[in-house]
């Protein structure tokens, strides 16, 4: 059991299914599979037949075969009905998932090279992670901070673009699974003294990928900080009540086998949303941002405000807005993160470690 809360395996056939949508899903693409392997058997096997029946013989001449309309009527609107059935079964279920019930929990959904952040209703932020409760429907409602991008959950069947200057939505229920026990993955432990536990019971996981080609990584090495083959997460499900505890308790980040603290999370924070720009070693590159090695106390030229002293009040005013006070010879090109105060104080504190 314990190897269920996990995502499943890479296999042939088709994943599972976890949503109460897959089967619509699963039945249109088994209708048009086993309709292609049948024709695909048939038409083979009547070359075959006729390669045979009319093979060169002594005593044989070729004759002409002539035009029937009877044959050419019937292989042209003969298979329409087929086609109709099959526009009919997927249309069906395309508008099953794009129209979310009115009672679906709305979870905000944020691409950008090369994450996905989400919000959820009560402000909770996630970044490459995101708890939905079971049994519950869910709207995604997704936008892009940059380029396209596209949320792809194999095993709940649902792939919806996110589009720069639009907002897009998909919605899943998450099925109850009895063949899996909620629990608490390894990796916390059983930690006896966590305070909610409940909040960190899962009961499976699904694995989420932008399936939109959206960039390499700009450093050109295989640092898996960048690129849209890196754009992962993963979708744990819930049961409702753990779910609510989540959503009371949400668990600090985890660092390894740890909470991270402040510095590690900051680290982690800047790996994942700073590299991509920002360099932060003695003498790095400055080609898209400022260097970030040494920042505090740095003095900078802003564009229409003159000269400044790098200090906390102005790193953070630039996280949250980054387009305001812009550093002389930089283009306003940072997107805005939707990074919580506590992230920001993270990331806030490890940037002071920038520095000899
Ligand atoms: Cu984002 Cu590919």
């Amino acid at each position: 059991m314990e190897e269920q809360t996990y995502i499943t395996e890479p296999q042939l056939q088709l994943p599972p299914q976890l949503s109460t949508y897959a089967h619509e899903v699963d039945w249109v693409y088994d209708f048009i599979f086993v309709l292609s392997v049948i024709s695909f058997v048939a038409i083979v096997a009547a070359m075959v037949y006729f390669m045979w029946r009319y093979r060169a013989r002594p005593g044989h001449k070729a004759e002409p075969t002539g035009h029937s309309d009877i044959l050419e009527i019937a292989w042209t609107f003969g298979p329409v009905p087929l086609l109709f059935l099959m526009f009919h079964w997927g249309f069906q279920a395309y508008l099953a998932g794009a129209i979310a019930p009115d009672d679906a929990i709305n979870v905000r959904v944020r691409a950008s090279q090369w994450s996905w952040d989400f919000e959820h209703p009560n402000g909770i932020a996630e970044t490459n992670i995101v708890h939905i409760p079971a049994g519950v429907p869910v709207r995604f409602v997704l936008s892009s901070s940059d380029v396209l991008h596209s949320f792809f959950v194999p095993d709940f069947r649902i792939k919806r673009d996110a589009v720069p200057g639009m907002f897009t939505s998909i919605w899943v229920q998450a099925i109850e699974r009895d063949d899996v026990t909620p629990m608490v993955p390894a990796e916390f432990g059983e930690d006896p003294g966590l305070a909610t536990p409940a909040a960190r019971r899962e009961w499976y996981r699904a694995q989420l990928f932008c399936t939109e080609y959206c960039g390499a990584n700009t450093a050109g090495s295989w640092d898996l900080n960048g690129g849209h083959a890196t754009m992962l997460g993963q979708v744990v499900v819930q049961r409702r009540e753990d779910y609510d505890d989540f959503m009371a308790n949400p668990p600090p980040p985890r660092c390894g086998d740890h909470d991270c603290t402040p510095l590690e999370w900051g680290e982690q924070i800047f790996s994942a949303r700073c590299t991509v720009c920002h360099s932060r070693v003695a003498g790095g590159p400055t080609a898209q941002a400022p260097n970030l090695w040494g920042v505090f106390g740095r003095e900078e030229r802003l564009v229409g405000r003159g000269t400044i002293t790098i200090d906390e009040a102005y790193v953070r005013h630039s996280i949250q807005q980054p387009a305001a006070d812009v550093v002389e010879g930089f283009n306003p090109i940072m997107p805005t993160l939707p990074l919580s105060e506590q992230q920001i104080d993270a990331l806030v504190a490890y940037l002071q470690t920038l520095h000899d």
